[in-house]
């Protein structure tokens, strides 16, 4: 291949991530990025982006190119920040005390994946136990419910449909997938991808318990209502606790809702962006030492 097929490829991938992640904002309800992002001094409008236009060009490798860009925290601070809603929720003490009871002591990562295949008896239908991947000291951690079918098959969190807009969404706050930690609370496939039973969920939790204190994360943002009942035993539905901040033993957080949930109501992009300006937020200040 010359330098010149190579340049031609290089300038399509740069127009199909771009085009992916406009069309992202778009979901997301954004109509305008600022100019003083931008080289130009107009508005660049979003809103009316003609997409059609560039719809000749190949999409299968849309995905593969949009990781390969992700837009700088500098570029998202320009999006206005709305003051935190901090409501800070002590942890019931039975769960601090349960939290604790069922602490694995210290242990590495792969010490506690190499004793998740006993946790419950989801785990002797699964073709794969699904443990958590990302960085082991990463300051951001997602954590979801329990793994579907492409998880069972592949053996890792979030690689689904539901996963893909979670790269997305993560790519949109300016991280990578690798930069972040993704965890689930149940680490086998319930059947039918149905919801954990609570028993499932209580075996499943000293794992995800231990992987918090490995992790060290600074922030926590739980996906759906099912980690937040775990965590902080919270049964309100997700709808009411979304966009506030919650407190796990000093660390924040973040519930919101859960991207196969996103996948079904995609108007439902722009609450998450909300949220997720927050998290930006609050790094920002726990990074500055303010928090
Ligand atoms: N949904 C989840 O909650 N977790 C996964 O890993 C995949 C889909």
């Amino acid at each position: 291949m010359n330098n010149h097929q190579n340049l031609n490829e290089d300038l399509l991938a740069l127009i199909l991530a771009i085009r992916s992640h406009l069309e992202f904002y778009q979901q997301l309800g954004l109509t305008h990025i600022e100019p003083t992002s931008l080289a130009s001094n107009k508005l660049l409008d979003v809103s009316s982006l003609d997409t059609k236009k560039l719809d000749d060009l190949k999409s299968e490798t849309l995905e593969d190119m949009t990781k390969k860009i992700t837009p700088s925290t500098d570029q998202l601070s320009l999006f206005e920040t709305e003051e935190n809603n901090q409501i800070p929720l002590s942890l019931p003490s039975s769960k601090k005390a349960s939290s604790i009871k069922r602490s694995l002591g210290k242990l590495t990562l792969p010490e506690i994946r190499s004793e998740v295949g006993h946790c419950c008896q989801l785990c002797n239908q699964a073709t794969n136990v699904v443990f958590g991947e990302g960085n082991s000291s990463a300051e951001l951690m997602f954590i979801g419910e329990a793994p579907g079918a492409e998880e069972d098959a592949t053996g890792r969190p979030f690689v689904g449909a539901a996963g893909r807009l979670l790269d997305k969404i993560i790519a949109a706050i300016g991280l990578k997938r690798e930069d972040v930690y993704i965890t689930n609370v149940v680490k086998c496939r319930p059947p039918n991808n149905r919801k954990p039973t609570n028993d499932e969920m209580e075996s499943c939790e000293p794992f995800l318990f231990n992987e918090i204190e490995v992790v060290k994360p600074k922030l926590i943002v739980t996906l759906g209502a099912t980690p937040l009942t775990s965590l902080l035993n919270v049964k309100e539905g997700i709808t009411k606790t979304r966009g506030q901040f919650y407190d796990f033993n000093g660390i924040p957080v973040m519930p919101t809702f859960h991207p196969a949930f996103l996948l079904r109501v995609p108007e439902k992009k722009r609450e998450v962006w909300e949220d997720m300006k927050k998290v930006m937020t609050k790094l920002q200040e726990i990074r500055k030492g303010n928090k």
